[in-house]
């Protein structure tokens, strides 16, 4: 068994895991910065990699500790794995640092994982024996993607957002309704005493293939309560909520006809929405498919779906060598 201790530092949460491969979760810190950033309302780069700095380790020990592991000269785990990217550069470098430094000082291989493969690899962690190709739709602040997963480590490109990520979108309407950061969360809130009926927005691209849009929504959103002044908060949020669930859940089964798929996935911290999660698994229920969703610990960043994804890469590809570079635009490399 390959015992690895992962670190998720690309954004706002300073993370770490120990798992036993593939799939046993043994421990899983998050410590979030979302104190630090509130009251300027999205994250500000410097501050978050300042924060990881003076985390890391704090965070790393009680990973280790949770796993009943030590912090100390010998080698705890068996590899030790980070997000290389796409992220902050300034976050991503402290994460990587730190953890190529642990690999070094153990002699253990280190392993540098792509972020949004480690949210792929999510669902995995909670439902480890699934039947391929999964569509898994990503949905987080940063992006939007639909993928056929036809194994681990084989990804086709099926849609994306043209422009703005889905979880931007909650958390650009979250602002302008005053509702607070990070956005999700507090849409969700406001919106289970809300009508979602209340306003009608059109569906973006909802006819159209499997490309997404959300800049268009967030607009017409500002242009709804500039024109209704009278309409109250959890109704304009259980509104727009309403629309992008029933965008997402459109266009996650579309993907799953074209492709044949066996089942379907819920990724990225968007999908730790209720309304999404309970949409999707009914409209899977009424084509006789399975839907895996991640809890919704793993659907926002954590380390636990880092150390899923090296492990795997780790068996699969080998290690990366200790210069692998941190690269905030990291792609996630897709099949022809
Ligand atoms: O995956 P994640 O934790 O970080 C990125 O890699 O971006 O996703 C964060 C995004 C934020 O935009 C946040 O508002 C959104 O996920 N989010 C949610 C919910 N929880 C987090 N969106 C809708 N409903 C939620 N419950
Ligand atoms: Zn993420």
């Amino acid at each position: 068994m390959t015992t690895i201790l992962a670190v998720e530092s690309s954004c706002d949460e300073t993370a770490a895991a120990v798992v036993d491969a593939p799939s046993s979760i043994r421990s899983s810190v998050v410590s979030s910065q979302v104190d630090l950033h509130v009251e300027y309302g999205g994250v500000v780069p410097e501050l978050a990699g300042r924060a990881h700095l003076e985390r890391l380790v704090p965070v790393v020990r009680l990973a280790l500790d949770q796993a009943d592991l030590a912090l100390g000269p010998a080698a705890p785990v068996d590899v030790v794995a980070a997000t290389r990217g796409p992220g902050l550069i300034g976050s991503l470098l402290v994460g990587a640092s730190g953890a190529k430094a642990l690999s070094l000082a153990w002699g253990v291989p280190f392993v540098g994982v792509n972020h949004l493969e480690g949210h792929l690899f999510a669902a995995l962690l909670d439902h480890p024996d699934v039947s391929w190709p999964l569509v898994v739709v990503l949905v987080s602040g940063g992006h939007t993607l639909i993928v056929s997963m036809e194994a681990p480590g084989r990804y086709r490109r099926l849609g994306s957002t043209v422009d703005d990520a889905a979880g931007e979108a909650f958390d650009k309407v979250a602002r302008y309704l005053g509702l607070g950061y990070p956005g999700g969360p507090a849409i969700e809130r406001a919106a289970v005493t809300g009508d979602p009926t209340t306003l009608a927005f059109t569906r973006p691209m909802l006819d159209d293939g499997l490309d997404l849009s959300f800049s268009g929504l967030k607009t017409a959103v500002v242009h709804a309560v500039r024109a209704r002044p009278d309409v109250a908060n959890e109704d304009v949020a259980a509104s727009f909520q309403q629309t992008v669930v029933d965008v997402l859940v459109t266009k996650a089964m579309r993907a799953v006809a074209q492709v044949g798929a066996a089942g379907v996935c819920l990724a990225g911290g968007v999908a730790a929405n209720g309304p999404l999660r309970t949409a999707l698994q009914a409209a899977a229920a009424s084509a006789g498919l399975p839907a895996y969703l991640p809890s919704r610990a793993m659907c926002t960043d954590n380390a636990a779906m880092i150390a899923a994804a090296g492990a795997w890469q780790l068996q699969h590809l080998g290690p990366s060598g200790l210069d692998v570079a941190v690269d905030p635009a990291l792609p996630l490399e897709f099949v022809a």
